[in-house]
């Protein structure tokens, strides 16, 4: 009977809760640039300010970088606790060109909200808070404690909330931790995602002369550092897709018959993948599908490479150095750290003669696996279930989310990742949207599992 009162209340409440999450789209927090600073405290004090309207006690706390929202309610020693985690900070918009209207300008069109942010993951967020509203502004008891922790580093390696956590684990005691800000198998599928990829963020620099040379003046006399940094990023995998650092499968833990058959019951095919990306073909190891490749084995992708002039017409130069930052995805049970120093040792190993190279190990996190066996996961597809209208299956991703890894260490207690994004809401990327069905339904969601978590 309550459940169906938090939904109607759901329904009723929809579009103003849909402008509401518009007002904060609006606010460019994009952690990793500077000039946003300001923004980033914006958008932190809106979600504080929503919380704290919802009766919960709110700390927002400074470590240093962005500002990290904890709220809690009243917590009653006889309810199960819910720690609710997500990120208020989003990705660069650029390339700018790209959008079909500003990125934080947000519009509503074919039933998605377009902006930056929409999905990843302050839409997700959302959904979260509503479900409570739900509860608290009908005067309705929550049936679990609920505790929030929102961060605005997480898209930028920021490290407030790993010291936050270490320090205070006891604050952030719960029986499950609810993270949104991964997808549904499809737009029909709901899911439960059960791993996450981990990462080692690297940059290699590649340094030659003191300054650009005039290329007929030095030309055949020095190395190039553009030309050195290709050689080096051509050597990192082989023409199959496997990556080249020596040991870097060491410590990959393979899956297992029945994993492998889950996967293909999903019927994932490549010309799905070739329609969501726009690709002519798939690629990659030899060996594995699509799925087991994007799922549950390990990448090496260089993200940018940065060296010489780049701009309109000719510019005829030796450049002084080259960039490159390059990703590594992580699958159980490789260790970032290991493999970060493979990674130098290897690049230091094939840096070409005549240049010198530094690699710079930028951020990491632990890839993680969590048991699909636990009563959490189980009121998690009850939940999806009755809030998607559709059964949930379960599915790993290749993205990240660097903090899970630091929960299960400190918190103990199990992970649930209901994702209420889809692959293709071009997060990261121009035109991030987030379905207006996927919202509504989010929020079903979680008012569900609020209700059967205890
Ligand atoms: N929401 C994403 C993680 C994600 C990506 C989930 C794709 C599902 C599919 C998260 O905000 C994110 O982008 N994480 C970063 C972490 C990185 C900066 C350390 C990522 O995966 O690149
Ligand atoms: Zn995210």
């Amino acid at each position: 009977m309550t459940t169906d009162r938090v939904l109607a209340y759901l329904a009723a409440n929809q579009d103003r809760h849909l402008k509401q999450l518009l007002e904060w789209l609006r606010m460019p927090s994009i952690s990793s640039q500077r000039k946003h600073r300001a923004d980033v405290v914006r958008a932190a004090r809106f979600v504080a300010d929503e919380l704290r309207d919802l009766g919960l006690t709110v700390d927002v706390c400074r470590r240093g970088g962005h500002p990290l929202v904890y709220a809690e309610s009243e917590q009653r020693p006889d309810l199960k606790t819910l720690l609710f985690y997500g990120h208020y900070d989003v990705q660069p918009v650029d390339p700018l060109d790209q959008w079909t209207n500003p990125p934080f300008e947000p519009v509503i069109e074919d039933g998605k909200i377009r902006a930056r942010g929409a999905s990843d993951d302050k839409g997700q967020v959302y959904c979260h808070l509503k479900a409570v509203e739900a509860y608290v502004k009908q005067g309705l008891a929550l049936p679990v404690n609920v505790k929030f922790i929102i961060e605005g580093e997480e898209e930028c390696g920021g490290r407030s909330i790993y010291d936050y956590t270490e320090a205070n684990a006891d604050r952030l005691a719960c029986d499950a931790v609810v993270i949104s800000d991964t997808t549904l198998y499809n737009e029909t599928t709901p899911a439960i995602c059960y791993s996450l990829k981990g990462i080692a963020f690297m940059e290699i620099h590649v340094r030659g002369p003191a300054a650009d040379l005039h290329s007929g003046s030095y030309g055949g006399t020095v190395q190039n550092p553009a030309n050195a940094i290709c050689e080096i990023v051509a050597q990192l995998k082989d023409r199959d897709g496997r990556c080249r650092v020596p040991g870097f499968y060491d410590d990959v833990v393979e899956l297992d018959a029945a994993e492998r058959a889950a996967f293909a019951s999903l019927n994932y095919t490549d010309e799905v993948l070739r329609r969501e990306t726009g690709v002519p073909g798939a690629f990659g190891e030899a060996g594995y599908t699509t799925l087991e490749r994007m799922w549950a084995r390990p990448t090496c992708d260089v993200n940018g490479i940065t060296s010489g002039y780049g701009g309109e017409g000719a510019k005829t130069i030796i450049p002084a150095s080259a960039v490159a930052k390059v990703s590594m995805r992580l699958v159980p049970n490789q260790d970032p750290a290991k493999i970060a120093r493979a990674f130098a040792a290897y690049v230091e190993a094939i840096c070409p003669t005549g240049v010198s190279c530094e690699v710079v190990n930028l951020h990491n996190a632990a890839p993680v696996l969590v048991p699909r066996d636990s009563a959490m996961v189980q009121a998690g597809l009850h939940a999806l279930e009755v809030g998607f209208g559709a059964r949930p299956v379960f599915i790993r991703e290749g993205g990240s989310i660097p903090i899970v890894g630091t929960f299960q260490q400190y918190l103990k207690a199990p992970v649930l990742l209901l994702g209420y994004g889809l692959s293709t809401d071009n997060i990261h990327s121009p035109n991030e949207s987030f379905h207006v069905r996927n919202f509504v339904c989010g929020c079903r969601t979680t008012a569900v599992l609020l209700a059967n978590a205890g």
